[in-house]
């Protein structure tokens, strides 16, 4: 089965709304035509609207950068799956390593997202990843087994088949220091095998599996020539319209 590819840009607590429309036209303006992939950005929750608004005439997708679980309630701060459907949003990204070391972010957490988000039509993409300290430890596998095991605990396999993975490694975010993609390759393939055992065959053909961590339009080319790397998720990279777009072309023979 050939999966079709998915570039995402997190552009995290980044960007006025004045900012982010502009990035929202020129990422409209350069990624639109490129057919063959799905192109999502992921705009400060204020700007989720504008920017959707925007962008309404263009198959780019809006995701937003986190949620909560419940429908609505007595949550201070907090956006609501029911809230971003009805904005338009259609991606959120949910277990991002920022929100699991400085926000609390816990395993079960994330599975309980991933599940409301698929109660109300919106595709979770769940970020995974392990530390430094993780990684040279031997306990990568373990540790993102653990985050996956919680993600998708309460999904059933078609809810899995549209649900967005991002195998991100914290110690590659915003560092420049990116996995080579033989390390990425390795934990996508060790992915897709844990997701064989809890789902059957055919959702896990179909389960995107993002790489994120240093993405850029030079090394993107390498990545996405792995067997199991479907996409990627973009920070810093994603907040210039030029390099994301030279991200999103990575199949056309462009100088980068
Ligand atoms: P980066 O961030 O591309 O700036 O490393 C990636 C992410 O945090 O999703």
């Amino acid at each position: 089965m050939t999966r079709r590819p998915i570039i995402a840009g997190n552009w995290k607590m980044n960007l006025t709304v004045t900012e982010g429309l502009a990035l929202a036209r020129g990422v409209r303006d350069r990624c639109a035509r490129f057919r063959g992939v799905d192109v999502v950005v992921g705009p400060a929750a204020m700007a989720l609207h504008p920017i959707i608004e925007r962008l309404a005439d263009s198959p780019i997708g809006v995701a937003a950068q986190n949620c909560h679980w419940a429908d609505k309630g007595a949550f201070t701060g907090e956006l609501s799956p029911v809230q971003l459907a009805e904005v338009g949003c259609t991606h959120v990204i949910i277990g991002h390593s920022e929100r699991r070391t400085l926000f609390g972010e816990t395993d079960e957490n994330v599975g309980k997202k991933a599940r409301s988000l698929h109660d109300h039509g919106l595709i979770p993409i769940v970020c995974i990843g392990e530390t430094l300290a993780e990684r040279e430890a031997g306990t990568t596998l373990a540790v993102v087994t653990r985050q996956l095991d919680a993600a998708i605990a309460l999904l059933d396999g078609d809810e899995l088949s549209r649900t967005v993975l991002a195998y991100e490694p914290v110690w590659a975010i915003g560092t420049g220091k990116t996995a080579t993609p033989e390390q990425a390759q390795d934990v996508h393939a060790a992915i897709r095998a844990r997701l064989a055992e809890k789902a059957g065959a055919e959702a896990t053909e179909a389960v995107r599996i993002q790489y994120g961590g240093s993405v850029k339009p030079t090394n993107i080319r390498a990545l996405m020539a792995q067997p199991d790397i479907d996409g990627a998720l973009v920070g810093g990279a994603s907040l210039d319209s030029d390099s994301f777009a030279r991200i999103v072309s990575f199949e056309e023979d462009v100088d980068r």
